[in-house]
């Protein structure tokens, strides 16, 4: 039984995949696999363990053929698979939730925290050489405890979120097509139509998990009920956010400012418009990136294709 990874991943991590399961794997670490060599190396494989540098596609499944049962992604999000092809197939989709909530909200808050408070551009500006004197009104951020977040969508990444924002002393607000009472109750959120969040937020904060179906939520039109002080935090999919309405946003000063851990093309482009924005802080997809999470996803992202490999139920599937 084939098992291909598209990506060389820790030795420790490989070593538990049991004997009757073969192990073919993409050599490098650091470098997504190129296009053509993905299509010949998945020939005859049972199970493809990818990542969201991939996009698993009906052209990939054909070259995998028809042993192709599973395809599992070291990901929550799984927005680069073509799920209906693979559902056509009969191929089971997995994922890795759970694992990564909390390491995921840690950086959702760190990345609010950062933008509110100009962490990055200060630091920058130090290293630039450019402290001089103390002055009263220089690198002035904006408050966070006490103020009132928006969350779009209440899943697990969530409701993390929201238990710490709690801590800040926040007023919460979500928004989702299937409000969730029993959350509310529990965390202390209420349910908001989406322009009284937009209108009312002081941090917009989307996670949810990209496709056509939140393609571009927050574009132009949303946008603009948003709050001249209020600030953009994504660290869930690059395609919700219409990145072109948000540079004119920042441009224009019709919002204060926004953190992005995620890009609508990752890595960015070097002349992407939103480099050139001071109140843009720009991280590369970091939302799960500590060594323990990491981790765990990759070992789950095993199993669950070893277990739909040998025919039984996965953990994840999405
Ligand atoms: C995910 O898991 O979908 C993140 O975006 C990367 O950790």
């Amino acid at each position: 039984m084939k098992l291909f990874l598209t990506r060389k991943l820790p030795c420790e991590v490989c070593d538990a995949v049991p004997a009757d399961v073969s192990l073919a794997m993409y050599e490098h670490e650091e470098q997504a696999i190129p296009r053509e060599e993905l299509l010949a190396r998945v020939a005859g494989a049972r199970g493809i363990v990818t990542m969201l540098t991939e996009r698993i596609d009906e052209e990939v499944m054909d070259a995998a053929g028809p042993s192709l049962a599973v395809i599992s992604t070291m990901s929550v999000g799984y927005e680069h698979i073509d799920r209906s092809a693979a559902n056509t197939r009969g191929i089971v989709v997995c994922h890795t939730p759970d694992v990564l909530t909390e390491t995921t909200a840690d950086l959702v808050f760190a990345l609010l925290l950062a933008t509110a408070r100009q962490v990055p551009q200060a630091e920058r500006a130090l290293r630039n050489g450019q402290w001089g004197t103390w002055q009263p009104f220089q690198f002035l951020g904006i408050d966070v405890y006490g103020k009132t977040i928006g969350l779009l969508g209440m899943g697990g990444i969530a409701q993390a979120v929201a238990r710490r924002a709690r801590g800040f002393g926040m007023r919460i607000l979500y928004w989702s097509r299937t409000p969730k009472p029993d959350v509310e109750e529990a965390l202390g959120v209420s349910y908001s139509d989406l322009t009284t969040l937009l209108q009312t937020s002081d941090f917009v904060v989307p996670l949810l998990p990209g496709g056509d179906a939140t393609r571009h939520l927050i574009d132009q039109h949303a946008l603009s009920h948003m709050k001249r002080s209020a600030m953009l935090i994504n660290a869930s999919r690059g395609s919700v956010v219409d990145e072109d309405a948000l540079c004119a946003a920042l441009h224009a000063k019709t919002i204060a400012g926004a953190g992005l851990d995620v890009l609508a093309q990752e890595p960015i482009a070097a002349n992407h418009p939103l480099l050139r924005e001071a109140r843009a802080v720009l991280l590369p997809h970091i939302g799960s990136a500590t060594l323990e999470t990491r981790t765990r996803m990759a070992r789950r992202a095993l199993e669950n294709a070893v277990l739909v490999m040998r025919g039984e139920a996965p953990f994840d599937r999405v």
